[in-house]
């Protein structure tokens, strides 16, 4: 039976937080305008804020208009909230789980499959599960139960090892989804399209050809009101554990088999263990200038908003190849872009200038914000003699698909959860392996081993260290984004 025709609940643990409003609600909102929820469909909201039904639903609405307003309608507003409700209890009580495993039943009256959201505070993970688990609430006879797990996933490869094992104990494998919204992105979904349902490319995609390959993720906004957080978890932590090395890992693993998760995730997987341990003298760390100004950082805080990392991988097909990670916080642009660059032509016949600065080939591939792929390649320059420049093909995906505008990851993502596909979500193996690579450069870094924190303005490129760490294998920072 097709999950369409299938009751399900929707069970939101932190339904009061910001996600839920900004994220949660507009993605399932926008599902059911465009009719993919499952009939009969409910969503409940648990917290411990005084709310009920209506101020509850009221607070929603808030939040798809302001975070989706191209798509609230009033009136289909007013078909959809009434299968929201709100269930008032503490995360940790375990009266509160009883209560709510009998509300629930009276609520659906009848077999109802079950998707729990964690969209708490990490500290509540274990204790969440595990009253699932001891009222008998992951139990699979009268529906399937599955349970969607936020990030962070652990602080480093112990603590989320113990995650792991503590849902295991309560969930199998199978029934969790821990969520990257990363991978959710329409862009990254196409990375798999663009090189395993083209011949051009793949012949191409390895050490024989590809000089180095960049992965940036650069964010104009500071750390804004999170400082408490921030200050704990550190660009590492926060943006490179995850969505980088989930963009590495679709960006360098073996072509899979098929398009079932588990071949995916066995590639990547497989690839992120073959990234060789990474060297101090392969990392730059930074903090942009004022940081330790915001609320809830501590004072000279060592803690990096910037990191660029040389990464190195094992295997046949990359050998050699230097993949550059950098990501950071009050940068100039907001910018997710990963280019491959290619090697130089092996012998260039034409009569150029000794200063001639040669641009070699490079696909571009725009995560966003102008989601598109772009190659560039030289070009004769009309009416000269021997005049070469480096020219852009572009593909963007307003001018393709011109009457389809990208939807939010999180729409993709509940929905792949809801039709129980994993694909999109990392298995824990998965989240094993990244904090296989992470780990010891955190904790070096942490420890003050590896002291090289340097600065850099807000509003700038980062620092010059990390220019200085390419410029060192004659490699510079490239972008192909900056032109659409
Ligand atoms: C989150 C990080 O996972 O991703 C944030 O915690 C970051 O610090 C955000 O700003 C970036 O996501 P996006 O989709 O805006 O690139």
């Amino acid at each position: 039976m097709s999950f369409k025709n299938q009751p399900t609940t929707i069970v939101i643990f932190g339904a009061s937080g910001d996600l839920t409003r900004r994220k949660l609600i507009p993605a399932l909102y926008n599902s059911y305008r465009k009719e993919r929820l499952s009939t009969p469909f409910r969503i409940v909201g648990f917290a411990r804020r005084p709310y009920n039904d209506e101020t509850f639903r009221t607070r929603l609405a808030g939040g798809v208009l302001e975070f989706s307003p191209e798509s609230f309608d009033e009136a289909l507003w007013n078909e959809f909230a009434p299968q929201i409700t709100y269930f008032q209890g503490n995360l940790n009580q375990s009266d509160d789980f009883s209560n709510l495993r009998d509300y629930l039943s009276d609520l659906e009256g009848e077999p109802f499959n079950r998707l729990y959201y964690l969209a708490t505070a990490p500290s509540f993970y274990e204790p969440v599960v595990s009253l699932l688990g001891a009222e008998g609430m992951a139990d699979q006879t009268a529906g399937w139960r599955n349970i969607i797990v936020e990030k962070p996933f652990g602080t480093d490869l112990a603590s989320a090892r113990a995650l792991n094992h503590a849902i295991h104990k309560v969930f199998d494998e199978s029934q969790v989804y821990r969520i990257d919204h990363y991978l959710g992105k329409e862009t990254a979904q196409n990375i798999l399209f663009f090189r395993f349902a083209n011949t051009i490319f793949e012949p191409v995609w390895n050490r024989r050809y590809v000089e180095n390959v960049q992965i940036t993720v650069s964010e104009s906004v500071d750390v804004e009101h999170r400082g408490g957080y921030y200050d704990k978890a550190g660009v590492l932590r926060d943006m490179f554990q995850n969505h980088l090395l989930q963009l590495l890992a679709l960006i360098a693993m073996e072509p899979p088999a098929s398009f079932e998760a588990d071949a995916i995730r066995n590639e990547k997987v497989k690839l992120l263990s073959a990234v060789r341990p990474i060297a101090e003298e392969d990392t730059v760390f930074a903090q942009y200038l004022g940081y330790c100004d915001t609320e809830g950082v501590a004072e000279g805080s060592l803690t990096p908003t910037y990191a660029t990392l040389k990464l190195n991988i094992d295997n046949w097909r990359w050998k050699g190849v230097p993949f550059y990670l950098r990501s950071g916080k009050a940068l100039a642009t907001k910018t997710t872009e990963i280019i491959l660059e290619f090697q130089q032509p092996p012998h260039l016949m034409f009569n150029l200038a000794p200063d001639f600065d040669f641009t070699p080939n490079m696909i571009s591939i725009c995560i966003q914000p102008n989601e598109g792929i772009h190659l560039k390649f030289q070009s004769k320059v009309p009416d000269s003699d021997q005049g070469m420049r480096s020219v852009d093909m572009e593909f963007h995906y307003r001018d393709s698909f011109d009457d389809t505008s990208l939807p939010d990851a999180y729409e993709r993502l509940l929905l792949e959860a809801l039709e129980r596909d994993p694909a999109l979500f990392t298995r824990s193996d998965g989240i094993e392996a990244a904090w296989i690579i992470m780990d010891p450069v955190i904790k070096t870094n942490e420890g003050g081993t590896w002291e090289q924190v340097t600065s850099y303005d807000p509003g700038s490129f980062g620092p010059v260290e990390a220019d200085e760490l390419l410029s060192k294998a004659n490699h510079t920072w490239r972008s192909g984004c900056e032109e659409c």
